[in-house]
């Protein structure tokens, strides 16, 4: 594997797609098209690559280079077909090595296609039986299968169209043969173009053997215009969905799911439709999470129940913990065993001690909290005098009343009572009841004066 040089076609404008974005950057399952195929050939330890730009070379480039600094660039000027922008990579072609091609809009190939590609010697094609093969190049075998040449629909004749082998986009070269043989492509064609789908023929009538591989359709999609990027859109959700049911987990509805990113679950985990996950995202046993919610790189322990339309985002929540629904964990939050967070409730930077509640409409941000304690409803921690954030410390025990507002940096001793309604802006000693209350004032006879 290691004499191979993969060379990816990306610099087309995508017309079709209608967009003021190169193609290979739409996005695709959360990231760029073309990222998918790199972070395959990446886990298969190819890293000679390189990348034929040309529309939008440099957002093209700056999109990528940080994540994948060891990809080569190569600019097509014009686009002047494929052949034309594989050209433009013949520097990385050395003498005695293998070239596999792919395209920058073929983004769903799986790793064991890609790896059975590599493994092969000689020139290869990959193919594909569509059962609606119309747009793609269709390919002519001989007995023995061997390719003799590829036709573009645009130049097929109606017996040609009828042909249901389809010529992927993707092909592995000799080097030598490919030396050899491209620089006799002509753009002699409906679009005037270099095709490099050319090639088969001219090796065919000089005797050099081009073979097939097949795929299955459903990994070879070229992404041409919206549709066909929905069409993948729900191939891939369709692949998550599926991987998550074999790990384990019951999908109400797999058709109703999203993943950006990993998931893995444990067993007899329930999630109900429409929940989105993004980044690594892990939950444990028996996890339930209803529907609209949206886990984005967080861990969920056993048995924990994540309720409808509730945000959770880098947190951590343990075993036997209840969220939502409408809750909002934001960045860097820990809750701890059993815990309950209710409706509207958002935290930020926080940890929620084992068994503790914040059930109702409450703001927890940058607090400590210890066991046992329960936050009243409407509750906020203000942690920002306009220029500094500071902590709140709640110990085991507390009981924080309704509607109260507690004014950081502060700290609340074990088993300290708040009232109701109150506004507390100094540390409090364990064990103390505290409450600011302005009296309340009832006078008589209110409609009189009216
Ligand atoms: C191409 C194939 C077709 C195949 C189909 C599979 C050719 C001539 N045709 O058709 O046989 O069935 O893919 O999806 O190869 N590109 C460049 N420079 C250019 C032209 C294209 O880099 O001058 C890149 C594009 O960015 C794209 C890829 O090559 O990623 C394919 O180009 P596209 O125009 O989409 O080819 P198709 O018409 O789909
Ligand atoms: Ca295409």
């Amino acid at each position: 594997m290691k004499d191979v040089h993969v060379v990816i076609l990306a610099a087309g404008k995508g017309t079709r797609m209608n967009s003021k974005k190169a193609k290979v950057l739409q996005l695709l399952a959360g990231k760029a098209m073309i990222c998918h195929l790199l972070d395959k050939l990446l886990s298969l330890g190819v890293d000679k690559i390189s990348l034929v730009v040309g529309y939008q070379s440099d957002e093209v480039r700056k999109a990528l280079q940080d994540d994948y600094p060891m990809l080569g660039f190569f600019e097509q000027k014009e686009q002047l077909g494929t052949a034309h922008a594989l050209n433009q990579a013949r520097d990385v072609f050395s003498k005695n090595g293998r070239t596999l091609v792919l395209l920058g809009d073929c983004p769903l190939l799986e790793e064991n296609t890609l790896s059975q590609l590599l493994q092969q010697q000689g020139n290869v094609l990959l193919s594909s039986v569509f059962v609606n093969p119309h747009g793609y190049g269709r390919v002519l075998q001989d007995d023995k299968g061997n390719v003799i040449k590829i036709i573009e629909e645009k130049d097929a004749t109606e017996k040609e169209k009828s042909i249901d082998l389809v010529n992927t986009g993707v092909m592995l070269f000799n080097n030598e043969d490919l030396f050899q043989c491209i620089d006799f492509i002509k753009n002699n064609n409906k679009q005037e173009e270099y095709y490099l789908t050319d090639i088969a023929e001219i090796f065919y009538e000089k005797n050099i053997k081009m073979t097939t591989v097949s795929a299955h359709s459903q990994e070879v999609l070229g992404i041409n215009d919206r549709f066909h990027l929905a069409e993948a859109e729900a191939l891939l959700r369709a692949r998550a969905a599926e991987d998550l049911m074999r790990q384990g987990a019951t999908l109400l509805d797999p058709l109703r799911i999203d993943v950006e990113g990993s998931v893995v679950v444990g067993r007899d985990v329930v999630i109900e439709p429409n929940v989105f996950f993004k980044g690594n995202v892990v939950l444990g046993d028996g996890v339930r999470i209803e529907s609209g919610a949206r886990l984005i790189d967080c861990e969920i322990g056993a048995e924990s129940v994540v309720l409808a339309m509730s945000i959770i985002e880098q947190a951590q929540v343990a075993e036997g913990v209840q969220i939502g629904p409408f809750a909002r964990i934001r960045p860097k939050t820990v809750v701890e065993k059993e815990a309950k967070i209710g409706n509207f409730v958002e935290l930020k930077a926080s940890r929620i001690g084992k068994g503790s509640k914040v059930n109702h409409l409450s703001y927890v941000g940058d607090a400590e909290m210890g066991e046992g304690v329960n936050i009243g409803a409407g509750t906020i921690t203000c942690n920002y005098d306009g220029v500094r954030k500071y902590q709140t410390v709640i110990e085991d025990g507390c009981f924080i009343g309704s509607n109260t507002a507690l004014i950081a940096p502060i700290r609340l001793g074990k088993d300290v009572l708040v009232g109701a309604g109150s506004v507390i802006s100094k540390d409090v000693e364990a064990g103390r009841l505290v409450l600011t209350r302005a009296p309340v004032v009832e006078k008589e006879n209110r409609r009189k004066k009216k």
